[in-house]
């Protein structure tokens, strides 16, 4: 199987990793890619929200899969111009990444599939907006219906706070605060079978203890020892597979990674919000512990085929740390020389934004490196991650030393 992987992020050097394991992938092509990337996939050079560039690139390699990473193509629509060409494609249609790309429509569909979400209002006017949060009161939950590359959602006490980022939007969506632990679990799905993967927690604020702005998140890590036994079954049962269905019953199926965040409250679990693409970093922390063959995973998904198929993990966890730039997420600096990788046992460093000139390998990013260790259990897995991190240098930059560390204390205390 020929298979074209779209973006370049450490996400996608993750999955590139995964499918180039799996022995039916017999040519793995990377549109950018990454220098990581190219060591075991041919690179293309491509704008990623040009969708014909896309399909002209699937069309002259005569893929049989295009596997895509991030989130600007699927709501661009880039999947529908694909399957027109009669290409298959592990990503889900314009329609169907809406879900990511406005949270009134998934606000919508939660609705009419009964799925359990923070009470919302939709506004578009100012005094909609001041309605919504003095009905809700602070911590106030303010998010732009539009895509916002991480930076739509404030959550605050200051109202003043709350209304600016409410009247700088065009269309907000104000909701319920959610009380309890963030779990980001994710759906590979065909359109009407959706199968649940193993959860993962990331790490979204910049610094340690959960201070400092929101990012992309820095860090995560797989499986969760103190997650309820029952979280993957529950929430297949009460989340994804309601939304798969709602949305073939719309006519506008689902075919992709259906990635829900959820908050597990005192009153059960609420979905925070549903991307329609891997996350990034959990991806990084989840296709290594992932014993199902990727490449035939995505085909079946792609192709209406996952009926009967059961995901395999490994018994073991692991713990993915970012490198990232001086001054992320605000205005990281890019440019700076990366040294030398250390050789760890079990441990990747997956490249997120870097690129390679004359100096070498250098910073191209916000987010540069994410460095995952592997163990048998949560305290084994982070210490070669953090091992590993350790011994990367790059001028300025700066990771968080507590991810996972609140789980792996927990986990020896058991
Ligand atoms: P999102 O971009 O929707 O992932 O939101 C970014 C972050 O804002 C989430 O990871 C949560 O930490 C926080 N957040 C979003 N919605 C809520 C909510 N209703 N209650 C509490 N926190 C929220
Ligand atoms: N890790 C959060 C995201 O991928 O949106």
């Amino acid at each position: 199987m020929k298979i074209l992987l779209v973006g370049s992020g450490g996400r996608e050097h993750a999955l590139g990793l995964g499918l180039h394991a799996d022995p039916e992938c017999t040519e793995l092509h990377a549109a950018p890619g990454n220098p990581g990337i190219a060591a075991f996939a041919t690179c293309h050079p491509l704008d990623v929200s040009d969708n014909g560039a896309i399909v002209d690139l699937a069309q002259k390699l005569d893929v049989d899969l295009v596997v895509i990473g991030p989130e600007v193509p699927l709501v661009n629509g880039a999947a529908d111009l694909l399957r027109a060409a009669g290409i298959s494609v592990f990503g889900p249609s314009k329609a169907a990444a809406a879900l990511e790309g406005s949270k009134n429509f998934a606000k919508e569909v939660m609705a009419d599939a009964g799925v359990p979400t923070a009470h919302s209002f939709t506004c578009s006017t100012k005094e909609e907006i001041e309605k919504a949060l003095d009905a809700f009161g602070a911590p106030y939950v303010v998010k732009d219906d539009g895509l916002a590359a991480g930076k739509g959602v404030v959550v605050t006490r200051d109202r003043q706070e709350a209304l600016d980022h409410a009247l700088a939007c065009k269309r907000v969506v104000i909701e319920e605060f959610l009380s309890g632990p963030e779990v980001s679990l994710f759906g590979i799905s065909d359109g009407k079978t959706v199968i649940a993967m193993q959860p993962a927690q990331d790490f979204k604020r910049a610094h340690e203890n959960d201070s400092g702005p929101n990012t992309g998140g820095m860090g995560a890590y797989s499986p969760l020892p103190w997650a309820p036994s029952d979280i993957i079954e529950d929430t297949h049962k009460k989340v994804l597979a309601p939304m798969v269905a709602e949305m073939a019953a719309r006519g506008t199926p689902f075919v992709g990674l259906l990635y829900a965040g959820l908050a597990l409250t005192d009153h059960g679990t609420r979905v925070i919000e549903f991307n329609a693409r891997f996350g990034d970093p959990e991806t990084q922390v989840l296709i290594p512990l992932l014993k199902t063959p990727l490449a035939r995973l995505l085909y079946k998904a792609a192709t209406r085929n996952l009926e009967g198929v059961k995901l395999e993990w490994k018994n073991q966890s692991a713990v993915t740390v970012v490198l990232a730039a001086q001054g992320y997420p605000t205005s990281p600096q890019t440019g700076g020389v990366i040294g030398e990788f250390p050789t760890i046992e079990e441990t990747m460093i997956f490249h997120a934004g870097t690129s390679e000139n004359e100096k070498g390998l250098v910073a191209s990013g916000g987010r540069v490196l994410t460095v995952t260790g592997i163990g048998d259990d949560l305290t084994e897995a982070r210490d070669r991650a953090y091992r590993a991190i350790s011994h990367i240098s790059l001028a300025g930059s700066f990771y968080r030393n507590d991810i996972a560390l609140n789980a792996s204390v927990a986990e020896k205390g058991n």
